[in-house]
């Protein structure tokens, strides 16, 4: 059962969550600190100078308090960089996933959430994971802008039609926790909510097998390039004896050169735009021959065609 007793802060299920809830912590503290001092010296002033109090000095003070000035500049700028610096390191370990991490794809669509796993699976609304296991999440959305939130993890990620977000967390905790929408996407965004399922690496691993046998989105991406005749063109010995596309191995996580002249990183991004818009960023060298796909693919097809890219790339260097 989600916790759904009430609480101060939402569960913590992650490494990560602990370490939000202590910036979190400070941040209070140090403006509880400077709200109560600025509100009891107003207190203090106002009482003390009260008018009729004949016993303060009220002469003129001259010149200007050189220390006074330096520390309430030194003192609030160190502050700053405190916060700036530890936030920081957290934004970045939170959006950088380390390598080896469970690759689950997401779609969001109005109103549901769409999770497929490494070996297929495919659950609506609901996410099984390990304890102990880094996953990322690749998402998009098919429709409007979502937003992935699980507020046990402390992770929260924008979900956009068109383009890739990623999220990634590492469970520390056996259980279950909310999964929300935190985007207003229409009627009802209110109940485009789910739950993520913690499971003991064991149990994850019996859970997985013994679902509905699959086909890895690698393995429908290949079956999906196949049939979409991506391979006469786009795979050497396959069609023509001269490639008229550039071969797809090795492509993903490397700089591509246009022939603009410009050079662009082939990410998951690009792939797909390349996908659906094959004119818009040309490789040097070939000429502007592939159809669109758009229409033809849907969103999760995108997904496997690019999952079945990134597997003929031996060292990505991108992520
Ligand atoms: Cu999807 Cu709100």
């Amino acid at each position: 059962m989600v916790n759904d007793g009430f609480r101060l802060f939402p569960e913590q299920a992650t490494a990560h969550a602990a370490q939000v809830d202590a910036l979190y912590i400070f941040l209070t503290l140090i403006s509880t600190f400077f709200t109560v001092l600025i509100a009891g010296l107003i207190v203090y002033f106002a009482i003390k100078y009260r008018r009729g109090n004949r016993k303060v000095d009220r002469t003129l003070s001259h010149g200007h308090g050189m220390a006074m000035e330096i520390s309430w500049i030194v003192i609030p700028g160190l502050i700053c960089l405190i916060i700036f610096g530890w936030s920081a390191s957290l934004y970045f370990s939170a959006f950088r996933a380390p390598a080896g991490a469970i690759s689950v794809q997401v779609v969001g669509k109005q109103w549901m959430w769409k999770f497929q796993h490494p070996n297929g699976g495919r659950e609506i609304n609901t996410l099984h994971v390990p304890m102990g296991q880094a996953v990322e999440l690749t998402m998009i959305s098919e429709d409007v802008i979502h937003s992935l939130f699980v507020p046990a993890f402390r992770v929260k990620h924008d979900v956009l039609p068109g383009s890739y977000s990623r999220l990634w967390f590492n469970a520390n905790k056996t259980g279950e926790f909310h999964l929300f929408c935190a985007e207003y996407c229409g009627t009802d965004h209110s109940r485009m909510i789910g739950k993520v399922v913690v499971m003991q690496p064991a149990e994850y691993e019996a859970w997985l097998s013994g679902g509905k046998v699959n086909e890895s989105p690698a393995v429908a991406g290949k079956r999906l390039f196949e049939e979409l005749r991506c391979a006469t063109c786009h795979t050497p010995g396959q069609g023509q004896p001269v490639l008229t596309c550039p071969p797809l191995t090795n492509v993903y996580g490397h700089e591509v050169q246009l022939t603009t002249g410009s050079k662009v990183m082939a990410d998951e991004d690009y792939l797909r735009e390349s996908i659906l818009r094959p004119r818009a960023k040309v490789v040097a060298g070939f000429q502007p021959l592939m159809p669109t796909y758009e229409g033809q693919v849907d969103e999760e097809q995108l997904m496997q065609l690019l999952v079945y890219i990134k597997s003929l790339s031996t060292h990505p260097s991108a992520q």
